[in-house]
């Protein structure tokens, strides 16, 4: 079906790139963009574009949980995403809304824990019910961790933990005093999981549009030109030998051969 999520047996890895032997992210975020450029391409509505992403967000599952990724997040919607047309946003509902319906029970067997990240308050109470749902049923999974950005911005995550911060001094369970980059990370969503190791964005544009701003501060970045409905497992596999070519330094120094890095 074009555009399903289901699950289908792991296909061969292209022959392109041997990534077997190479250390892989425990964390990928992905901003999926590009669905209306390629629709444009095809002369259809950009619907269309969101439509065939579907497909690619197949394969970026598929491929994490073959190749053990921890955690996946994706950028599903913006919270900015609301200035677009009606009809453009009303078509992403109804295809979250029937992705939820559609797929939800897959995922759940193949041991994905599924999270919505963002202000869910501002949907239709009919499909953040749905998301609830999803996210009660598959809560105790533990094979992969997909995480979709709905109504997300990464200033309203720190915002949001600023105030839960504040919300739990006023309860007296924090010392205010104790506020650190360690307590306040708690209060951050996606806070129970790795950070984010490699970051994708497709579609050409170099720039992070106010994804997870906090979670991905010692991310790898990986920047692709390929549409977000065109990028497969080789473009993922192109991604994750960019990111075992890199060297993380987080601000130390870098090993020299055959002396041990303090
Ligand atoms: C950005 O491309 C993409 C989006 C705002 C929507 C992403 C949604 C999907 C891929 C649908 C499937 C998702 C799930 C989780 C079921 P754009 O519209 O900004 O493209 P453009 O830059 O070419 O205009």
């Amino acid at each position: 079906m074009e555009g399903s999520l289901t699950l289908s047996e792991p296909a061969p890895a292209p022959a392109e790139v041997d990534i077997s032997t190479l250390s892989f992210p425990r964390h990928v975020a992905i901003v999926m963009d590009g669905n209306g450029r390629w629709a444009r391409a095809r002369h259809r509505p950009r619907r269309f574009g969101h439509h065939a992403g579907q497909k690619a967000v197949r394969a970026a599952i598929e491929f994490c949980l073959r190749h053990g990724v921890r955690a996946l997040t994706l950028f599903a919607f913006s919270s900015e995403n609301w200035r677009r047309p009606k009809d453009e946003v009303g078509a992403l509902m109804e295809l979250f809304l029937k992705a939820l319906d559609r797929e939800v029970d897959e995922l759940h067997g193949h041991g994905v824990r599924i999270a919505f990240i963002g202000d869910l308050s501002a949907f239709a109470p009919a499909l953040r019910e749905r998301m609830l749902a999803a996210m009660e049923k598959t809560r105790r999974n533990d094979r992969l961790a997909l995480n979709v950005a709905v109504n997300y911005g990464g200033r309203w995550d720190i915002a949001h933990a600023a105030k839960q911060a504040a919300l739990a001094v006023q309860r007296g369970e924090l010392a205010a005093e104790a506020i650190d980059e360690h307590t306040l990370a708690r209060y951050f969503c996606l806070a129970d999981l790795p950070p984010v190791d490699l970051f994708i964005r497709t579609g050409g544009e170099q720039r992070i549009s106010n994804f997870l701003l906090w979670q991905t501060a010692y991310s790898e970045l990986c920047f692709s030109d390929v549409l977000w409905p065109d990028f497969d497992a080789a473009c993922l596999q192109r991604a994750i030998a960019e990111f075992a070519r890199r060297e993380r330094r987080y601000g130390g120094l870098a090993a020299t051969p055959g002396e041990a890095r303090r």
